[in-house]
């Protein structure tokens, strides 16, 4: 599977990518300086995003990994996403942070907070390095607090997005036609 047999076009490049990470890494210092901060990564799309992101933090923070089952969720619209694989840690208290690759109808997300909520933290937030807003279910209601790029309703791959579990390692974002 080789991404020059496939019609695509780049609309990231890893500049650009490696920029925003280190400008939302800032930001997101800025605003934890204070607390007790649990990233929490969301499997697996967001693995590549995630560990640039935290060495763009200069907070002595904490790590954790969480997912949720996959299936298309534009088709199976019914269909509530399951927690498959769940944090490790108490988290009562703690500032928690969901990192995600992109959120697109948004009911993966939902679901995320839902069921992190249920575990008392102190406060929660959602940051995504894509967001393709256009593409949300009317039932979620989820708010990004620190968003990448807007991008465009279309299939995208790279930089730990994948087709078939393909390209996660492309150092790009490519939409696929
Ligand atoms: P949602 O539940 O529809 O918001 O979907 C979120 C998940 O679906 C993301 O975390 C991705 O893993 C996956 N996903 C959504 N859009 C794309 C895409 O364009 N390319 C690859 N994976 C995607
Ligand atoms: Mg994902």
């Amino acid at each position: 599977m080789n991404i020059l047999n496939y019609s695509h076009k780049i609309i990231l490049s890893s500049e650009q990518i490696k920029e925003r990470v280190t400008e939302l890494g800032r930001q997101i210092t800025a605003d934890y300086e204070k607390g007790d901060l649990l990233a929490i990564c969301v499997l697996k799309g967001c693995s590549v995003f995630f560990a640039d992101l935290i060495r763009a933090i200069d907070l002595p923070l904490t790590t954790d990994f969480i997912s949720v089952s996959s299936y298309n969720r534009k088709k199976s619209t019914s269909e509530k996403a399951e927690i498959k694989h769940d944090i490790s840690m108490p988290v009562r208290e703690m500032d928690i942070l969901i990192v995600e690759d992109i959120i697109d109808t948004g009911l993966s997300v939902s679901r995320i907070v839902e069921h992190l909520k249920e575990k008392g933290p102190g406060s929660l937030r959602i940051c995504a390095l894509l967001d393709k807003k256009d593409a949300r279910n009317p039932s979620c209601h989820v708010r990004c607090d620190y968003t990448g790029f807007e991008v465009p309703d279309k299939f995208l791959i790279g930089y730990g997005l994948d087709y078939n579990e393909k390209f996660r390692n492309l150092p790009f974002i490519a939409a696929m036609d």
